[in-house]
Order: structure tokens, then sequence, then C-alpha cells
């Protein structure tokens, strides 16, 4: 089978690793890729949004299926695209893919579906958002209504800073139109943990939970980054707490979306809170976290082919799909100024000593060759250094000895992944 994975990222460098390992593959390439991917197929420069330009590429190298990493390429309809064509894709439509795109979309879906989520209210003038707040108090959560790469959650403890958030959002245009409405809801206090199951229709296969490691500093502290590592399984959330979750948090979405004439196909990725009064959900991904594929990925232990290929064909009940109980910690180290501006340009060494190293894996994500041919920095998430064992905590010791294995100018990375998990 030939296969059109898309994305650039330490999660689509696990993708490819683990799609390699198929012996239904025939050919894999990679859009755009990264040197990492380039170890196991062949990458294209083609960007990932590049919707008309994924397709054109697919049907002149006779692709059989196509991967979506990241989710800006199905927000913007690659998988209608590829249907159009009738090229098979393991990823929702741009009408499911809205469980991501839009938080009030996935307000309204839990709501008709009887998820439990925390209670919300949205808003598309700031006068009544701010006249709510100050009715609710605080602590409060503002989030803009549209994809905002992350940055459109504000978790406010005071009123006032509710306030400037939904100013800054909705009248200082700081998040362009995926500010122009807000979703306001209560703040829930619990544990964060993230679910994955491959969905097809009413059919939800159990991936895994991971907890990822939000903040850049250790103690989570400092700015939200896109994850700075992951523990899989978190503490207290083993398999039959997953499997609960499911029939509680995604089974009940899929049916509404088959309802709504607009079935999921694709990963779920649910981000969920444990609450004293049980799981509720505070928002769905429509793909794989990163780093949280690298740390569950390598789990893995029936073939991911013929799993996406059945998912792509919605007859998911078709593919075993089976993970091993292993734990598994991935530790990110980032460049120097993420998430602002990071340095690039440094030269990364030891990659293969950390590669040698029992259990360890390392994907690359922010990292190009220069001109010597050298591995070098080129993004602010550069390395995904994962472990598995046995427990946790030889997963966490495993995990760092990779870290401590690999340098360059410039390296971050926090100390406490697996902490809380322990
Ligand atoms: P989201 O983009 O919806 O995942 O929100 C980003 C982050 O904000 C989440 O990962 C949570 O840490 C936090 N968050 C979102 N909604 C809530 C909520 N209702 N209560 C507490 N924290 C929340
Ligand atoms: N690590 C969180 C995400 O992929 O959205």
């Amino acid at each position: 089978m030939r296969v059109l994975l898309v994305g650039s990222g330490g999660r689509e460098h696990a993708m490819a690793e683990t799609l390699v390992k198929s012996p239904a593959l025939s050919a894999l390439f990679i859009a755009p890729g990264n040197p990492g991917t380039a170890r196991c197929g062949v990458n294209v420069p083609i960007g990932a949004h590049d919707v008309a330009a994924l397709v054109t590429f697919a049907r002149e190298h006779e692709i059989d299926l196509v991967v979506p990493g990241p989710e800006a390429p199905l927000v913007a309809g690659l998988a209608d695209a590829c249907a159009l064509v009738g090229l098979p894709c393991a990823g929702p439509t741009q009408a499911a893919a809205q469980l991501e795109g839009s938080k009030s979309f996935t307000k309204e879906v839990c709501d008709a579906a009887g998820i439990p989520t925390a209670a919300w209210e949205r808003f598309t003038d700031a006068a009544s958002a701010i006249a709510y707040v100050r009715l609710k108090g605080a602590p409060i959560v503002v989030k803009a209504d549209g994809l905002a790469a992350g940055k459109g959650v504000v978790v406010a403890t005071t009123v006032a800073e509710a306030e400037a958030a939904i100013t800054d959002m909705m009248t200082g245009g700081a998040l362009g139109d995926a500010g122009r409405s807000v979703v306001i809801e209560d703040c829930l206090v619990g544990e964060e943990v993230s679910l994955f199951a491959f969905c097809a229709g009413e059919t939800a296969c159990l991936i895994g939970a991971a907890q990822d490691h939000k903040r850049i500093g250790n103690g989570d502290t400092g700015p939200n980054t896109g994850g700075m590592g992951a523990v899989s399984p978190p503490k207290g959330f083993g398999r039959a707490e997953q499997e609960a979750a499911l029939d509680l948090l995604v089974r009940p979405m899929l049916r509404e979306m088959v309802r709504r004439g607009t079935p999921f196909r694709g990963v779920i990725f649910a981000g969920l809170m444990l609450t004293e009064q049980g799981p509720s959900l505070i928002e769905y991904n429509v793909r794989f976290g990163d780093p949280e594929a690298e740390a569950l990925l390598p789990r893995l232990t029936s073939d991911l082919l013929p799993a996406l290929q059945a998912l792509a064909e919605d007859r998911l009940d078709v593919a075993p799909i089976t993970f091993s109980n292993q734990a598994s910690v991935c530790v990110v180290m980032a460049a120097r100024g993420y998430p602002g501006t990071p340095e690039k340009g440094a030269v990364i060494h030891g990659l293969d000593n950390a590669n040698a190293l029992e259990g360890v894996r390392v994907f690359q994500a922010g990292t190009t060759q220069n001109m010597a041919g050298e591995l070098v920095v080129s993004g602010g998430r550069v390395l995904a250094v994962c472990a598995l064992a046995d427990t946790v905590q030889d997963a966490q010791k495993r995990a760092y000895a990779g870290v401590n294995a690999i340098t360059w100018d410039g390296a971050v990375w926090r100390t406490d992944i697996g902490d809380r998990a322990l």
C-alpha cells in the first residue's frame, strides 16, 4: 500500500516509524516531513495546509491512503477533497472536524448527547459577555470560539482578568476571526488527562490515555506551549477508567454525529478533567496529540496501517487494535526562546547515542539539515525523547538518560515529566 502522511512534527515522525513496520506498506511519502521522517520514507515539499497540492500529488503518485497528522488540513477540507476523487483518507470531513474547529459546536454536541461538560454560554458581543462574567464571578474560563493555535483559552482567576480576555479577543482582534465569538464556561477542577481512540461511525476503539505537560516550566509554571512532555498512563486512569470514559464522553458524541448526518472518522483526542463528580469533557481534537502520539504509538502491538485503512473505509470493527501495558514517558527538548521566538541553527549532537539506549526512541520535530549535512535546530519544539518500560518510574529514568545523551547550545527541557504520574 502506498501512503501519504501529512505533517512535519514529532507526531508525524512517530507515525512514520510505526507505519514502516507494516508488511502491507510498499511506499511512504511525507508532506512536508522532517529529517526524521526522511529516514522512514520520501519527504515531499508540500505544506500540510495545501489541500489542492496534496490531492494532486496523491493522484499522480497512486496513493492508496492519505493519513493526516495535524488538524489544519482537516479543518480546511482535506478529507472532503480526497473523497471527491475517491481517495481513502484516515481523517474526518470538514463538517466533523468542527469538533476541533469550533468550541460552541462541541458544546452543542455535548449537550445534545448528554455528555458531561462545564456549563457554558456563547456570546457575539463583548458587553453581554462581560455582564455574564460579572454575574458568574471567578474563576471562569474564556475561549475564542474558533481555532487559535492553542492561544484561545484564558482560565481567569479574577473577573477583571476575564473581562480583559473578552476585550482582547472580541474587540482587540487579538485572535482575528477566531475570537469574534467567545464561549464562556465554568472552571473545572481536577486532574487533566487526554484520551485517544480510533473512531469510525459509531465504533470507537481505545488507543490509550496520556497526560500532557502544557507549561514551559517545571511544576507547571510559565506560559503554555504545544506540550513539553507526555506520560502514559496517567496516575489513577488505567484501562478500565479509559473504557468507561469512552462510553461516557466519546461514544455518545459519535452517535450524535451520525444522527446529524456528519459521522466522525479518525483519531479522536478527548481532553477531559477528572473532577470529583467524575470525568468532564474539556474539548475534542480530531487527531493525535503531539507529544502524546510519540508516547502512545510505540506501545502499539498490532499493525497500524490496516487499522487506518479500515478506519478510512468505515470498517473499524474488522481491524484488531492492541497495545502493550507498558508505561511511556516522553520529554520534549525545545529551543531557548520557545514558546516565543526560538533560537535556530545550533548543531544537535548525540541523537544516535540516545537512540541506542534501551527502550529509547527520539522523534524529530523542529530539525533540519544545514549545508554541511549536520542536524540543526529549526523550530521551537526540537526533539521528543521517548522511552518505554514496565513502570512509569523506569520509563522516566530511560527518557532522561536519552535527554542527557543529547546536546546543543540552547536546549531547554522540563526535568519533572512523569513526576505527577508517580
Ligand atoms: P482547550 O483549548 O479547550 O483544551 O483549553 C486549553 C486548556 O485550558 C485546557 O487544556 C485546560 O487546561 C484549560 N481549560 C479549558 N477549559 C477549562 C475549564 N472549563 N476548566 C478548567 N480548565 C480549562
Ligand atoms: N499536546 C496537545 C496537542 O497536541 O494539542
